[in-house]
């Protein structure tokens, strides 16, 4: 894979590796807990006042707003907790619907899976779920954080105020993926180290837009294809509701990156562009490589070699990780980031596998972005 090119920074300057593939360079990041259970970002960009309190200067943003009051819901009371999960049962469902975690005797011969059983196969799909949900659960709380920081820094008012609504929303799907995980399922992981480095970068860069760029279009682009996948996938009633709340709330997220940015990346030169493209890249090599769960193969003390065997002799598990991608190519194309620059970042998407989605629907025309009303109200399935 292309490491240097002419005119930009390197795969090694960009994601600290020249080979995008690397997978033992990927697995040999591992998150761990911190130890006094809090983790410190400093936030180098400035806080701004807007003196022009005109509303709907920006009318898409002020329309995005006004759908966003009524379609607030309430995490306590609008979803059925009295549902009893039997994790196991899930876990046996999945596998068996072939949308588990179970590979074949073929792609484990020789490493230490092949002396798996049911039981370790089990283990590792429950490790799995714990594993994704505390993901899930850790991205909302850096949707929390980069949420009130746009507050912050945006420079209209149009977009403060859509702002605080997503603040609001992204508290609700902090407690429900954190409720979800207490009382449903049977453990937490820390952070994935990637997924860290990628949230601390984003809160850690000075540029306003570059919030809204890792967050918004990157990170819930991701999410909002992850929870669909997962979504049309559980039989778990109480999961399916809770995703379908949730992504209900992303669409509208997203719609508001891909709004708030257009007109603003319309303005930049093509030098500045690239800075964003580089941005971009990086953010979605970060997301690609936490779908390794490098801290469920050291849970289950399975050696770093022996992953990178297994999953290079299943490439199909590389195509569906490049599916989660579909949401965020479109979008980056509306924004004029694949094709400025010279098309530096189609290029990249290429040598991902991803750009076959630049022509599907955007995120802005989404039904869920613009619905009146909140999913209970509309009674969403
Ligand atoms: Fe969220
Ligand atoms: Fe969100």
């Amino acid at each position: 894979m292309a490491g240097a090119d002419a005119a930009g920074r390197s795969n090694e300057e960009l994601i600290g590796r020249h080979d995008v593939g690397d997978r033992a360079a990927v697995l040999a990041t591992v998150g761990h807990e911190d130890p006094d259970g809090h983790h410190a970002v400093a936030d180098p960009c400035p806080a701004e006042f807007t003196w022009d309190y005109e509303k709907g200067t920006r009318p898409r943003l002020d329309r995005l707003y006004e759908k966003a009051k009524t379609a607030q819901w309430n995490a306590r009371t609008d979803l059925p907790w009295e549902v009893e999960v039997d994790q196991e049962r899930v876990v046996m469902l999945n596998q068996a619907a072939n949308a588990g975690l179970r590979w074949a005797p073929e792609d484990v011969a020789g490493t230490a899976l092949e002396r798996w059983g049911d039981e370790e196969w089990l283990r590792l799909g429950i490790e799995n779920q714990n594993w994704m949900l505390s993901q899930f659960m850790h991205g909302e709380q850096g949707a929390l954080l980069c949420t009130a920081k746009i507050v912050e820094t945006v420079p209209w008012i149009d977009a403060k105020y859509y702002a605080a609504t997503q603040v609001m929303d992204e508290a609700r799907h902090v407690e429900v993926f954190s409720r979800y995980l207490d009382e449903k399922l049977s453990g937490h992981y820390p952070i994935n180290a990637h997924l860290g480095l990628l949230l601390d970068d984003i809160i850690g860069d000075r540029r306003w837009d570059m919030t809204y760029l890792g967050m918004q279009i990157m990170v819930e682009g991701l999410a909002l294809a992850a929870f669909g996948f997962i979504h049309a996938m559980t039989q778990e009633p109480l999961l399916k509701q809770m995703l379908r709340y949730v992504m209900a709330d992303e669409a509208r997220h997203v719609a508001f990156g891909v709004v708030s940015l257009q007109d603003y990346y319309a303005e930049l030169t093509d030098a500045e562009l690239r800075e964003r493209q580089e941005f971009a890249f990086e953010a979605a090599v970060r997301m690609k490589d936490r779908m390794m769960m490098q801290e469920v193969w050291e849970r289950l003390e399975v050696p770093a070699e022996d992953v990178v065997t297994v999953t290079s002799r299943s490439p199909e598990r590389d195509e569906f990780q490049v599916l989660l991608f579909s949401k965020i190519v479109p979008n980056l194309k509306k924004l004029g980031l694949l094709d400025a620059a010279g098309g530096w970042l189609r290029a990249k998407f290429t040598e991902m596998g991803a750009i076959g989605f630049e022509d599907l629907v955007d995120t802005a025309q989404e039904v869920d972005a613009e619905a009146d009303g909140s999913p209970a109200a509309r009674s969403v399935a």
